[in-house]
């Protein structure tokens, strides 16, 4: 968890370190659409998604920050694998979708839905990184280790899964131990980590980044710096 939190967060710093920012709202309930209060594009169904490039740009939201636009979800994507099964390359779609709008910015932004389904293996193809939020707990841990072994298995570039510790509370011997553990086992492992915080938590309640709220608070310095070392990661790229 904490996948849309960080789609969201790091769209805006991003763009207020002056990088033209798309972020693509991929999940069905459109929580990043809705954090930028953004509506959802309810005439671009997924079919259009992926066949029409000129209704696809015409979709894309200014968000209320510069250089930040919004290409909003709607719930006809929970229909993306239906789609995908039906074309051939059914696995490297959104790649060609995300081709042509790859000029007009200098990072395009994923808010993916969870689980291992056609969508994520179009997104595994199609991204140069693939950011995974890990909660330090067995689970979450579980997670990314059924998710690397995915990889692994199918021949995708397990560089690209940049993981990081997500809704971390160091005051419990669990988060301490997972976390020390991760960092030994992935190497990719970013460095910082977004803590637990109720100041994340009201974005829901402030639909808004926490850099619209709470500039200065902790955890939004947190993303600041994440961000800064996953920018690192994409020039390296
Ligand atoms: N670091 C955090 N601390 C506290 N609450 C968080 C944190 N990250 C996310 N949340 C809250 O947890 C819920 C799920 O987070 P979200 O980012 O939407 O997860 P996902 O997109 O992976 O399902 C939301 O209510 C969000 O506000
Ligand atoms: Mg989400």
């Amino acid at each position: 968890m904490g996948k849309t939190a960080a789609a969201v967060n790091f769209a805006l710093t991003a763009a207020e370190d002056g990088n033209r920012v798309l972020l693509i709202d991929l999940d069905p309930q459109g929580a990043s659409s809705f954090y930028f209060r953004v509506k959802p594009s309810s005439k671009l169904k997924a079919k259009l998604f992926l066949s029409e490039q000129e209704k696809l740009r015409q979709n894309i939201r200014a968000s209320d920050y510069a250089n930040l636009d919004i290409l909003p979800a709607n719930l006809s994507y929970r229909n993306f694998d239906v789609m995908f099964k039906q074309m051939s390359r059914s696995k490297h779609q959104l790649r060609k979708v995300l081709k042509s709008l790859k000029s007009d910015y200098d990072l395009l932004l994923l808010d993916c839905p969870p689980s291992i389904s056609l969508l994520s293996e179009n997104v595994f193809n199609a991204a140069d990184l693939v950011l995974v939020p890990v909660i330090p707990t067995t689970l979450s841990e579980r997670t990314l280790g059924q998710l690397w072994r995915f990889f692994k298995d199918n021949d995708y570039d397990t560089r690209k899964i940049c993981p990081f510790l997500s809704m971390v509370n160091y005051r419990t011997r669990m988060h301490k131990d997972v976390s020390e553990r991760l960092h030994k086992d992935y190497k990719r492992v970013l460095q910082g980590y977004i803590p637990l915080s109720a100041e994340i938590e009201k974005m829901g309640a402030q639909r808004a980044p926490i850099f619209a709220y709470a500039r200065n608070h902790i955890a939004a310095k947190c993303y600041q710096m994440m961000w800064s070392e996953l920018r690192n990661r994409i020039e390296a790229l």
